[in-house]
């Protein structure tokens, strides 16, 4: 018995790709990360105002710029690869940015935005801006750092962090609801996805050429299972699936998906000394939704954080939203009481607990193309 057990392991070890096992972790020294709201730690609220209260109410007792009550992914990344939480690139004061820098804003497109905030509904932060300021901000931190050094040393990234850092992705989603948010049908939206694609080959190509090595790319997830959405585009009944998600927005999520996969292995090919990860968070937040009660939730649609109809959710009076009555601002979009049991925190945005349960099936490489644990994304599998 005793020897069977053991060969047994030394047959499923050798098994295991020796060099994932053989290997250090990567420490990596920093993360740079570009997204929307699903990744923004107060990118959006520095410039188009602050994130209204309850936001953060779970963990930082007030609103930090994150749309949520409490910690995104990427804040849950950073704690677990040792790292303090993102300062937002926009963020200016009091920001630390020693071991990284959050380029994403809410409401980010990959795709040029050729409007303003108001006009197009999307914020002009798109994705090539973002690397406009990362590339600023990589070449300016040094300079900084060498001319005036003293707290600027502490404040800023060394230049081989750049090298070595996690440079961390989460953008798409906006792409393909700004489409629907401006009348465009499911098949226009599907036209211009080649498009978005094309572009997010481009700036990651732009940020591999400013030395970074290791990437980190988010697919986007089931818009259709979104009460924005749900609300805000007149679903017919046919079109729920069982968990009363919309099934043509989610396919064309799933879509995007597959195109980013494909434009993935053609990065890999075009630039060969990079390691990128490709991370399936679709399937993870549909989880949540299917299957809530299993993993510990009890309501997937319904928003905790809101005012309103079957989603607890109104497109004009969202999370945080007041009314004026008799001469004072009357909080009408409050919080629930348990958001650790609900999935969505305001109708676009998770919840912590939602967050974290994602954090914690990503950071295995479980859902990882290919299947390497976060703090090994450095290496090859
Ligand atoms: C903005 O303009 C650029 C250049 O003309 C174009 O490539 C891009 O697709 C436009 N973006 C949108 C959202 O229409
Ligand atoms: C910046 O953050 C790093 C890492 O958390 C810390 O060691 C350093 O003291 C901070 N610097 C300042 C000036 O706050
Ligand atoms: C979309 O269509 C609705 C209903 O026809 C209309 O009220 C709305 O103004 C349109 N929105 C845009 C951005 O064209």
């Amino acid at each position: 018995m005793e020897s069977h057990s053991l060969m047994f392991a030394v047959l499923a070890l050798s098994l295991t790709p020796c060099s994932v096992l053989a290997r250090k972790p990567c420490n990596f020294p920093a993360i740079f990360n570009f997204g929307d709201s699903n990744s923004d730690t107060g990118g959006f609220s520095a410039v188009f105002g602050q994130a209204p209260p309850p936001n953060g109410m779970s963990y930082f007792h007030g609103p930090v710029g994150r749309y949520s009550d409490g910690r995104l992914i990427v804040d849950f990344i950073a704690e677990s690869l040792g790292l303090p939480y993102l300062s937002a690139y926009l963020n200016g004061l009091g920001a630390n940015y020693s071991h990284g820098a959050n380029f994403a804003t809410a409401a980010s497109t990959i795709r040029q935005s050729n409007k303003t905030l108001r006009l197009g509904g999307v914020s002009p932060i798109s994705l090539d801006v973002q690397f406009n300021e990362f590339y600023d901000f990589h070449r300016r931190s040094q300079t900084v750092r060498n001319r005036l050094g003293g707290i600027f040393k502490q404040l800023l990234p060394k230049k081989r962090s750049f090298r070595r850092a996690l440079y961390t992705f989460d953008i798409g989603q906006n792409d393909l609801t700004s489409g629907y948010f401006a009348n465009m049908s499911v098949e226009q939206v599907r036209g211009y996805i080649p498009q978005v694609l094309d572009q997010l080959t481009t700036i990651v190509k732009s940020v591999h050429g400013q030395g970074g090595r290791f990437f980190w790319i988010h697919n986007t997830g089931p818009v259709g299972c979104l009460p924005y959405v749900l609300v805000g585009m007149h679903v017919s009944p046919s079109d729920h699936d069982q968990y009363g998600c919309a099934i043509p927005f989610n396919d064309l999520a799933q879509e995007f998906n597959r195109g980013l996969k494909e434009a993935v292995v053609e990065l890999r090919a075009a630039l060969p000394d990079a390691v990128i990860t490709y991370v399936d968070i679709y399937s993870l937040k549909y989880a949540l939704v299917s299957q809530h009660k299993k993993h510990g939730f009890e309501f997937p649609l319904r928003t905790c954080c809101g005012h309103g109809g079957k989603y607890n959710f109104n497109l004009k009076l969202g999370c945080g939203g007041t009314k004026r009555i008799h001469g004072k601002d009357v909080l009408i979009g409050k919080a629930c009481k348990r958001p650790g049991v609900y999935v969505n925190w305001d109708g676009v945005h998770y919840t912590q607990a939602a967050n974290k349960w994602i954090f914690n099936q990503i950071k295995t490489g479980a859902f990882s193309d290919p299947p390497i644990p976060l703090k090994m994304a450095c290496r090859r599998a």
